[in-house]
């Protein structure tokens, strides 16, 4: 063996890959029981509708790099992604636009009346004064917009009072001007024509390759561990950084998700993929019903089935899955310490969302995972 890497993630699976193609002999760990980290997905057995168990996951990118390596491994469907957003009883396009704008007001504003709106409306509070989350996001978009998208669907994200969030969280809050309410403004978009997971196992498909699964580096029972790894070999770890040095500089803070999962006897559900519920009176953030993902699938789909699932969010416990920094100053002093350490590994290279605490799109991921073999690991031969 050349290269361990620790968890099977896009930045495992890219280092593997890349690794294994430069004719290095890579074992990949992974303690859950299935490749891909937060990025799989598989068939719900009821319906044949493909389900991403860790939240609902939107390919895209405007790095050609990326872009180029990506398609070695699968082709792209032409989805485009869009969110709308159901707020008592109305629903309304998102990220907040002049669609909305206008249905919101009862209006015909142009794109100029509105933003004079807005901006009237935004002169209630100063940015450069506000005291707290709920009296900048008013000085951002002004009060109407913020109480309506923003400030209950932000503290329902948090579980915290909105008068009790700092202003920290927001530097700024997305409003077009125009009709546009495509999600992402990205060059390329679009979903793995068969899905994640084959995707994914096409990157570990390789015979210099060795994948383990149901494998936690920090098991001293199992034979690739830490304490007999480390020092040994080259290891790229994509795990969370606290966690490796046992916590010695505090835990670091992360936000995570539980999800209801729930098949309805119902051929469509609410019409579009995902809708976001911003008011403090449901307790759900959103809803995803995946048979939109793949429009082009409808005849492999169940027909009078759906498989919806309802996203709720909060702080996580040590025993959570952890899914977004929460970044507090002193998870920042933190960081900056267990980076120091870091340095002091012996040719482990710390990579990937968990790794280095830091949330990345699986495009920037896969990005940085392509720069660190090419500057870290690939060496003068490659
Ligand atoms: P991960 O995918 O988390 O992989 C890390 C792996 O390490 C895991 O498999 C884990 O089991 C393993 N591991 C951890 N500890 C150990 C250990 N001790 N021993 C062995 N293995 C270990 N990106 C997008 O581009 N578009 C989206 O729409 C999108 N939506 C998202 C929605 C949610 C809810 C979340 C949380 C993320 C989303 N992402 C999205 C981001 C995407 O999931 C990440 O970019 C991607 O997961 C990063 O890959 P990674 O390899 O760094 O980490
Ligand atoms: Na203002």
């Amino acid at each position: 063996m050349d290269l361990l890497v620790v968890g099977s993630g896009f930045f495992g699976l890219t280092i593997a890959e890349r690794a294994a193609a430069a004719g290095r002999k890579v074992t990949v760990i992974d303690r859950r029981a299935h490749i891909g980290g937060n990025a799989y997905s598989e068939a719900d057995p009821e319906t044949g509708i493909e389900v991403h168990r860790y939240g609902a996951h939107l390919f895209h990118t405007s790095n050609p790099t990326v872009w180029e390596y990506v398609n070695r491994f699968t082709t792209f469907t032409n989805y485009v992604h869009r969110v709308y957003t159901h707020h008592k009883d109305v629903v309304y396009p998102m990220p907040v636009n002049l669609g909305t704008i206008n249905q919101f007001f009862q209006a015909a504003y142009s794109p100029s009346e509105a933003r004079a709106l807005i901006k009237e409306q935004a002169g209630e509070f100063d940015v450069k004064t506000a005291q707290n989350f709920e009296e900048k996001g008013i000085a951002l978009v002004g009060r109407p917009l913020f109480e309506a998208f923003f400030r209950d669907y932000t503290a329902k994200q948090w579980q915290t009072d909105p008068h009790k969030l700092s202003g920290d969280i927001v530097s700024r809050l997305p409003v077009r001007y125009t009709y546009d309410n495509r999600y992402f403004n990205d060059t390329w978009e679009g979903l793995p024509t068969e899905g994640y997971t084959a995707w994914l196992e096409r990157m570990a498909d390789h015979p210099n390759i060795e994948v383990k699964l149901g494998v936690d580096y920090f098991d001293e029972t199992q034979p690739l561990n830490k304490k007999a790894t480390v020092g040994q070999l080259p290891i790229v770890y994509t795990g969370p950084v606290d966690r490796y040095f046992d916590y010695a500089e505090g835990a670091l803070s992360w936000r995570t998700l539980d999800f209801e999962q729930e098949v309805l006897n119902t051929t469509d559900f609410q019409g579009t993929s995902v809708m976001n519920y911003p008011d403090l009176d449901v307790p759900f953030t959103r809803i995803h019903e995946f048979k939109h993902f793949h429009p082009e699938r409808k005849d492999i789909f169940a027909q009078e089935k759906t498989v919806i699932m309802r996203e709720f969010s909060r702080f996580a416990n040590q025993e959570d899955e952890p899914y977004y920094p929460v970044n507090t100053p002193s998870d920042r002093d933190g960081l900056l310490a267990y980076r120091e350490l870091a340095k002091g590994e012996q040719d482990v290279h710390f990579g990937g969302r968990l790794g280095t605490y830091q949330y990345l799109d699986m495009h920037m991921a896969i990005g940085s995972a392509l720069s660190m073999w090419r500057n870290d690991l690939a060496g003068q031969d490659d």
